[in-house]
């Protein structure tokens, strides 16, 4: 605002920005001005607009652009709500003074937006989004229990496995697709735990969650199909779809899960669907039995996969998960994926992806191509760890630690809260969604808690194209008892600040 007075008063005016570097896809499923909203937000999150430069009117970057002036509306509405553009009456459009990025960051977006192919550009639209990770404070989503994980057992287990210089140990072109005798305990596990039925054949150890996304993409259909998830979803599992040369479409949440009557009507020739049925992320929500028999028969209807992102299923104490759609499918259709980002912790990066049988031979190909395979050793340790009884004590332990840390932070916020607005109890999870009344909207909460030292994430940074709920995603399972209380009390100031 400063430097729009400034301008006024010296008569010079401040050239309004030419943004001909946005890119709007009319074949993309996502609607036009969320489009523009992304390319907007993510240009600022990585500094390439800088604080205080002016944006277009909206009637100038409409004509521009070739779309309605309600697009463009929308896209500055929807950023100026979320405290990256700021107008006042009457005056322009400028972009915000907190989010001045390193110059470092902002030059090496300068270098990749200008290079490679069309598919890279895709990268730079949406991917730069998922990199801007802040600290690691409460109340990050996501995150296991680093202080609780069994460190001397484990690093006994990967030394003993590193010595063992044998081919099988050292020799990666043995085991593609993954350790024979992971691939073994992993099934037994499966089998019993999450009723998911398989053969230890078809399961593949991968790097992470998204490598087996990225293969089941390229090997289901080819570019240009449509696939449809979750909205608000898990933004990377968009990204990795989208990279491949999918068409995303977005398909609301409700409460017993994904809406199949919608999908029906916007994607009927979906080959894809992504799903996290055990716990939606980020809403929480559980598939319900009756969405889990239409979603089959949908995929059955319409020849579509699904990926069912098993991410967290660990982590239910109050009721037992629902039986997987692999299982109650039988294998046919899903393709189920699991990692252990979750349960052990994330820079582990092994996961793995049940794949139906007629698949096997060809994901094993395509396993080998993309190289996304875990070292060997780390395998090894794994399948020890399960096999001694580590990993079930494991999860027992981070159970209950997750679901005293949860009850922690619902008290906490209760009592605090007081008359102000209500707090329900989630079921389980490392993670929950706190709605809020409509009078503290989550997105502005986001910002006043970060200026309290709290990170905390609003529901609608997870939407794609549908309104999401008015509410926060809390991650507690990373933050120690002690603190918990007061990050709470703190985040419920945070919460009626931003009133
Ligand atoms: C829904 C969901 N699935 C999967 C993952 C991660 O899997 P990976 O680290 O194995 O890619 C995450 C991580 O945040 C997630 O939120």
């Amino acid at each position: 605002v400063a430097g729009i007075a400034a301008f006024r008063g010296s008569d010079l005016p401040k050239p309004r920005l030419l943004l001909d570097w946005i890119v709007l896809d009319g074949s993309d499923a996502l609607p036009k001005y969320r489009q523009l909203y992304f390319q907007l937000r993510s240009a600022i999150v990585s500094g390439r607009l800088t604080a205080g430069s002016l944006l277009p009117s909206s009637r100038m970057l409409s004509q521009e652009l070739g779309v309605s002036r309600n697009t463009v509306l929308n896209a500055y509405e929807q950023l100026a709500a979320e405290g990256y553009l700021e107008s006042s009456v009457g005056s322009a459009t400028s972009v915000a003074p907190r989010l001045a990025a390193s110059a470092r960051q902002h030059a090496v977006e300068e270098e990749v937006g200008s290079i490679g192919s069309q598919r890279a550009q895709r990268f730079m639209r949406s991917v730069a989004l998922s990199l801007t990770l802040p600290d690691n404070v409460a109340f990050t989503p996501g995150v296991p229990a680093f202080d609780e994980f069994p460190r001397k057992v484990w690093s006994r287990l990967v030394a003993e496995q590193s010595n063992r210089m044998q081919p099988e140990i050292a020799d990666n072109d043995m085991h593609v697709g993954g350790y024979g005798p992971l691939r073994e305990s992993l099934a037994l596990y499966l089998r019993s735990a999450r009723m998911v039925m398989c053969e230890p054949a078809q399961i593949f150890i991968v790097s992470s969650a998204r490598a087996g996304l990225d293969i089941i993409s390229r090997l289901v259909a080819d570019a240009d199909a449509a696939a449809i998830m979750e909205d608000p979803g898990y933004n990377t599992a968009r990204d990795v779809m989208h990279a491949v040369g999918f068409q995303v479409i977005p398909i609301p949440v409700d409460a017993e899960g994904l809406r199949i009557d919608v999908a029906d009507q916007l994607a009927p020739r979906a080959q894809l669907a992504f799903v996290t049925p055990s716990h939606q992320w980020p809403t929480g929500v559980s598939l319900s039995a009756q969405r889990r028999k239409e979603l089959l028969e949908w995929t059955e209807r319409v020849g579509a996969w699904i990926v069912e992102d098993d991410y967290d299923s660990e982590f239910h104490f109050a009721s037992r998960p629902l039986a997987t759609l692999q299982g109650l499918d039988g294998g046919r259709r899903v393709f189920y994926t699991g990692t252990f980002s979750k349960v052990l912790f994330p820079s582990l990066r092994v996961a793995y992806v049940v794949v139906p049988g007629p698949f096997v031979e060809l994901f094993r190909r395509a396993v080998f191509i993309s190289g996304q395979e875990p070292a060997l050793h780390i395998q090894a340790a794994l399948a020890e760890f399960i096999d001694q009884g580590f990993f079930s004590r494991h999860i027992r332990r981070m159970r209950s630690l997750y679901a005293r840390r949860q009850a922690l932070l619902v008290d906490a916020l209760i009592e605090s809260a007081g008359d102000s607005f209500p707090v329900e109890r989630p079921a389980g999870g490392m993670q929950m969604a706190l709605s809020l009344p409509q009078r503290y909207p989550a997105m502005a909460v986001t910002q006043t808690a970060a200026r309290a030292g709290l990170h905390v994430r609003s529901i609608e940074m997870y939407a794609l194209s549908n309104p999401a709920p008015n509410a926060l995603h809390l991650g507690f399972a990373a933050v120690p008892d002690g603190e918990i209380r007061p990050a709470a009390e703190a985040l419920v100031s945070a919460i009626l600040a931003a009133r």
